[in-house]
């Protein structure tokens, strides 16, 4: 019999595909999340689950399901899983890096000059007929926004997405800070890039980038104190976790002119919706899009397929988040 695997949200049909080789897959069709309690029924007999970054999969959850011995989260931030727990538990969990880090860095800079260039209030006059019944075609001082190239960018977390913004920041000519919990000797030769305690980065930057995972380190780690920093020609922009960044400190910075203008993909809760904030002209807001390409949603389809693959073959899945759970178990589900 093939092991059972329930995937808790429509994924790309190229990793559904490949799973039905070798397991029994369902899928729950519902646009929406699925509610927690009929999840806690669902795992009741699968042996692995596809998760999605909007589920907590916890201690609950495992208790609820006496087979599982995989979690394979499509996603690359693993904040939604309690990793101690499955790993004392010898679970697996997998994740999703890699193929979605170019997606996700070109959407970081397309937050990036969509805010420096004020397109979403360029866009909207446009629209709503406004620049029409204006009568201006064109103004020396009209939606001026803030000069882009040669300016210094500061990536917060230098990891796989955060190396791949630097990147494209070169191409802008810019001068590059960097924060993360270790130097990078091999990436600062490369673009230049340098490195700078937290604090230092705020200070210098006429761009702030959020490239961290959520943990309990980072949580609020862009909080009242840190935006004062801050230039107030800066620009913040947040493509790691909503919880990052405290959001009631950062719309009184916006609103206060701390800083200039914030572009955000992602909320400290998801769905969002934040009258107070959305009243400020100076953000671009995104629906937690960083990795919504064709190509990347479907390169991580087949990456969660790999581990799941792989775990069943009895071999190290290739993206295994808790290393230490090989210590407890040997994958496989025998
Ligand atoms: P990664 O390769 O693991 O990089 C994470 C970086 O953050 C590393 O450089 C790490 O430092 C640094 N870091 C961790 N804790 C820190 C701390 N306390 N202070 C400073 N730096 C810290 O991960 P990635 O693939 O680049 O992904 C990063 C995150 O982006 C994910 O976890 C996810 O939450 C988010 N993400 C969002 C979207 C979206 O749709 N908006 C898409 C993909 C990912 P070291 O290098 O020293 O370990
Ligand atoms: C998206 O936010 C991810 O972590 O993959
Ligand atoms: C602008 O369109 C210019 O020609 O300078």
């Amino acid at each position: 019999m093939k092991p059972k695997v329930f995937i808790t949200r429509r994924i790309p049909e190229n990793g559904i595909e490949i799973l039905k080789g070798h397991f029994e897959v369902e899928v729950w069709e519902d646009e929406h999340e699925i509610p927690r309690e009929v999840l806690l029924e669902k795992v009741r007999d699968v042996d692995a689950l596809v998760t999605m970054l909007s589920e907590r999969i916890d201690a609950e959850v495992f208790d609820a399901a006496p087979r599982l011995r995989v979690v394979a989260n499509y996603a690359v931030g693993y904040d939604n899983v309690d990793i101690e727990e499955a790993t004392k538990r010898g679970i697996y969990v997998t994740n999703t890096p890699d193929v979605l880090t170019n997606a996700t860095a070109d959407f970081a800079w397309a937050l990036l000059l969509a805010t420096a260039r004020r397109l979403v209030e360029g866009d909207t006059f446009v629209r709503s007929g406004e620049w029409k019944r204006k009568g201006v075609a064109w103004h020396p001082l009209m939606y001026l926004g803030h000069d882009v190239y040669g300016k210094t960018v500061g990536i917060v977390g230098f990891g796989r997405i955060g190396q791949a913004i630097a990147r494209r920041a070169k191409g802008f000519g810019m001068r590059i800070l960097y924060n993360a919990r270790s130097r990078k000797p091999d990436v600062e030769k490369e673009l230049g890039a340098e490195f700078r305690p937290l604090e230092e980065l705020l200070k210098e930057s006429d761009f702030v980038v959020l490239a961290v995972p959520l943990t309990k380190e980072t949580h609020h780690m862009i909080n009242e104190e840190r935006l004062k920093l801050m230039k107030p020609t800066a620009i913040l922009v947040n493509i790691a976790r909503g919880k990052v960044v405290d959001t009631g400190a950062l719309i009184k910075a916006l609103e206060e002119g701390w800083i200039a203008g914030a572009g955000l993909d992602v909320f400290e809760e998801e769905p969002y919706y934040n009258e107070e904030l959305f009243a400020l002209k100076n953000v671009v807001l995104a629906p937690h899009l960083g990795s919504a390409t064709h190509g990347a949603r479907e390169g991580m389809a087949e990456l969660v397929a790999r581990n799941l693959i792989a775990f069943k073959n009895g071999e190290i899945p290739p993206t295994l988040v808790n290393k230490k759970v090989l210590n407890a178990r040997k994958p496989g589900f025998e």
